[in-house]
């Protein structure tokens, strides 16, 4: 049996994972026993090798190993009641986080879709049984269309931060914004920020004026700064923000 052959087992084996009762990340354990460890199902890729890759990267930022998704991602609104933008971002040219969660969360990309491994590069396209898609981890599988965002929390969006306007991938946080009913920093609450350099690139950490947040600011994709199952840098149920706290009011002042 090729390894390109196991990946594709391993993949199809975690796609089976909620149904015959995988582990659940719980808080902070890393990213081993979690629905994100593709070594675990006896494929034989490592730990860190799926998503990531030493050599051969799909794209240098992140060495990222996984296929990008190619669909253009935006909303039904074009903008949020405080008339910010909602973004349109492209999954293969986007430099922020939230292109690369999609590029399996999308369902358009087979989960085993990946450039390099073992000196090997596997061959695309996959069988069609192991896309995140239409199942309930692909979250825009409630539209059923393709870069259709509609019904998801804003993401690549700026954020009020320092209770301040913001500028992130092109948009401004809108004026019917309530400033004041923010997080002014919602970083020391175990949110991840990220900040738009301009030239399309965006890092990690706030930067006043050009914050914004991505998919890995509610989730650590690596279980380490989760709180919470489902990899949620904050809790799932409770009525108190702050460090520890519930998720949305680590960011909402509400
Ligand atoms: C399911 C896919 C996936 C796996 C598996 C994975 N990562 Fe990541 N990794 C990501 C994503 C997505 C990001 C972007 C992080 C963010 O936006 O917070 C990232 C970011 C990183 C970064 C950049 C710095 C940082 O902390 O954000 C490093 C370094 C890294 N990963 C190392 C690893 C190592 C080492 C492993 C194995 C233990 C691993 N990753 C496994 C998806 C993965
Ligand atoms: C290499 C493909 C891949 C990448 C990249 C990826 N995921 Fe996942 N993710 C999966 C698979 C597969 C599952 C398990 C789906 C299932 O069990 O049906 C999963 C599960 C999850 C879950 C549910 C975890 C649980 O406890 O059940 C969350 C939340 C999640 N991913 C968020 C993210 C975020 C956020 C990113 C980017 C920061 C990301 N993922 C990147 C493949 C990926
Ligand atoms: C504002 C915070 C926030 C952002 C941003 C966010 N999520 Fe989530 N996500 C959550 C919460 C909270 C849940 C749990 C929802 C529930 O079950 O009540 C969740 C659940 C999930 C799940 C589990 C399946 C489901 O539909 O409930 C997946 C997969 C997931 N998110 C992926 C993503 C991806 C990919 C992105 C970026 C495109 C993203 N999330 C952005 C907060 C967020
Ligand atoms: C990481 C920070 C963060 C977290 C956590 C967060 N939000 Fe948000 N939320 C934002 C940002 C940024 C916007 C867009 C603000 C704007 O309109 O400029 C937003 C907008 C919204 C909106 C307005 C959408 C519209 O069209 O007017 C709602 C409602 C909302 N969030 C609910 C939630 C809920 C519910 C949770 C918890 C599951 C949550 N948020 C968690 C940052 C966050």
């Amino acid at each position: 049996m090729n390894h390109f052959r196991e990946i594709l087992i391993a993949a199809a084996i975690i796609a089976l994972a909620p149904a015959v009762g995988w582990a659940a990340p719980g808080a902070a354990g890393g990213i081993e026993g979690t629905p994100h460890d593709f070594s675990a199902s006896g494929g034989g890729v490592g730990l860190c090798t799926f998503c990531h890759t030493p050599h051969r990267a799909i794209s240098t930022q992140l060495l990222w190993n996984h296929k990008l998704s190619t669909a253009s991602f935006s909303w039904d609104a074009t903008e949020t009641t405080a008339g910010t933008a909602y973004p349109t971002f492209t999954g293969d040219t986007y430099k922020g986080p939230t292109a690369k969660c999609l590029s399996c969360h999308d369902g358009s990309v087979a989960v085993g879709d990946i450039a390099w491994w073992n000196e090997g590069a596997p061959v695309a396209p996959l069988d069609n049984t192991q896309h995140l898609w239409p199942d309930a981890f692909n979250i825009g599988a409630r539209n059923g269309t393709l870069g259709n965002m509609s019904g998801n929390h804003p993401v690549a969006m700026p954020i009020p931060y320092g209770n301040a306007a913001n500028t992130y991938n092109g948009v401004t946080t809108g004026a019917g914004a309530t400033l004041s009913e923010w997080v002014a920093n919602p970083a020391s609450v175990n949110i991840r920020l990220f900040n738009d350099t301009g030239g399309g690139n965006i890092k990690a950490g706030a930067v006043a004026t050009r914050t914004g947040i991505e998919c890995s600011s509610c989730h650590d994709p690596h279980n380490k700064a989760s709180e919470d199952d489902l990899f949620l840098r904050g809790h799932l149920a409770g009525n108190t923000g702050g460090a520890g706290g519930y998720i949305c009011l680590k960011c909402h002042n509400k």
